[in-house]
């Protein structure tokens, strides 16, 4: 009878507060705060005021009706009504309990209940301002910064907001968990072998299904996990990214299957995990669709909710439990799964060392010391590395995990050596350099 064990761990243990906390004051909260992130797409926005919960707190944001979008504190600081039934006007919002009008940038313009000659009105709107995020619209996102405005970072400029050949389709997707549940994911190359190629059928294409040799890396705050397969005569190299906090990229979903020649595709998206509070998180993102990309026909709301999770989101427990995709497997664990209940293998050692490393920046930083942000100076552009690339390279008479593994680190290689270059010249080398490793079959 030794193996009934329910009653002995029926105790279930606690989370870790340091990486899953995300409201303000909280420490894990503070370094999210260094960070541009995207709070919600360009197409939500308008006249009408929108509420919003990023990093546990409750904002309106909107449109004035000279264009200018504003991300401000729910609530109106004269007496707490909501700003969401507020009316936006060229200037600003107005509260609609006794008018307040407020800048975008937070400033007190208007207190028309009050005796304009009042020098206590005059004072409040001298020293005091509604809170407000500075907003930047890119492509379809709208990404604010919530942090201490003196430590406000530049924007960062990614290399895949500019790869040839791509539409890019901004989507949102939300989870119901923490942020770290599905940052995770990515970290964790091995998953889609089994969730998306095994206990669900095939959710994506073909080579999925196999288990490839893994191989993690770290550079800087980039994290890369590379799942590298064989299938028949072709050998696969996919490779999944973190960029802390929350930039996250892969290999393609439906372009590369594993059975066809493919020299650096992109990722199927461009996409950050955003806290909504400790208990939620959106994805916000562009789904990426092309010849570097995912196929054009997916270029749709369904196509994104796949590429995303496997799966389309709303669906019966019925169909769920029947194909189970990313939003199963993360939000099943709970809104805030306890790290100190798993029982972490070799293959989550991306899981493993990703999480170390925010912790450590988190402390770091109640410390006084700054986290890193991507681009390391002025006007660089981030080279990031997911992608997939497939080599047709038959079996030889050798050890072939060994081999396809060999074949994995060399395709890595070539992309960290090409880290400098421009992105047409690091784009044309790599794709030269992956034709000439396929044609001579020297890796
Ligand atoms: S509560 Fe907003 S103006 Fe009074
Ligand atoms: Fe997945």
């Amino acid at each position: 009878m030794k193996n009934f064990r329910g009653y002995k761990q029926s105790k279930l243990p606690k989370s870790d507060e340091t990486i899953s906390q995300t409201d303000p004051i909280t420490p894990g909260g503070e370094y999210l705060r260094r960070y541009w992130h995207p709070v919600s797409l360009a197409s939500e926005i308008s006249t009408t005021p929108l509420q919003i919960r990023i990093l546990g707190e409750d904002l309106v944001i909107f449109k004035t009706t000279e264009n200018k979008i504003g991300l401000v504190h729910k609530n109106c600081p004269h007496r707490r009504a909501s700003l969401v039934y507020g009316k936006c006007e060229k200037k600003g919002i107005r509260c609609c309990y006794h008018g307040w009008l407020f800048a975008p940038d937070g400033e007190i313009l208007e207190t028309p209940g009050e005796d304009p000659n009042s020098k206590q009105a005059a004072n409040l709107r001298e020293t005091f301002k509604l809170g407000a995020y500075p907003v930047l619209e890119f492509n379809g996102l709208v990404f604010a910064y919530l942090g201490p405005i003196e430590k406000i970072p530049k924007f960062p400029h990614y290399d895949a907001f500019d790869t040839p050949g791509i539409t890019r389709r901004p989507y949102k997707i939300k989870y119901n968990c923490n942020w770290i549940q599905v940052l995770d994911a990515i970290m964790d190359p091995v998953h889609t072998s089994f969730l998306h190629g095994q206990s669900s059928g095939l959710q994506f294409s073909k080579g999925f299904a196999e288990v490839g040799e893994l191989e993690f890396f770290e550079t800087g705050i980039q994290y890369l996990g590379c799942n590298t397969r064989r299938v028949d005569d072709y050998v696969w190299v996919r490779v999944n990214e973190l960029i802390l906090p929350n930039f996250t990229q892969a290999g393609s979903a439906f372009a590369a299957d594993g059975t066809k020649t493919r020299y650096f595709g992109r990722s199927s998206f461009t996409r950050w995990v955003v806290p909504v509070d400790d208990n939620h998180c959106i994805a916000l993102a562009w789904g990426n669709f092309g010849e570097r990309g995912d196929p054009i026909e997916y270029n749709n709301k369904e196509g994104c909710e796949r590429i995303e999770a496997g799966e389309i989101m709303d669906r019966t427990l019925e169909e769920k439990q029947k194909r189970p995709g990313d939003a199963e497997a993360v939000e099943g664990m709970g809104s805030i799964s306890a790290h100190k209940g798993e029982h972490l293998m070799p293959t989550d050692y991306g899981v493993m060392v990703y999480r170390r490393r925010i912790k450590k920046l988190i402390k770091d930083l109640e410390e006084g010391n700054e986290p890193p942000q991507p681009q390391k100076g002025k006007g660089d552009i981030i080279k990031t590395n997911g992608q997939d690339t497939v080599l047709r390279v038959p079996k030889r008479n050798i050890d072939d995990r060994k081999f396809i593994k060999s074949i994995g680190s060399a395709v890595m290689k070539l992309q960290f050596d090409a880290e400098k270059m421009s992105i047409k010249d690091r784009d044309d080398h790599i794709i030269a350099s992956l034709s000439k490793m396929e044609e001579k079959g020297v890796f």
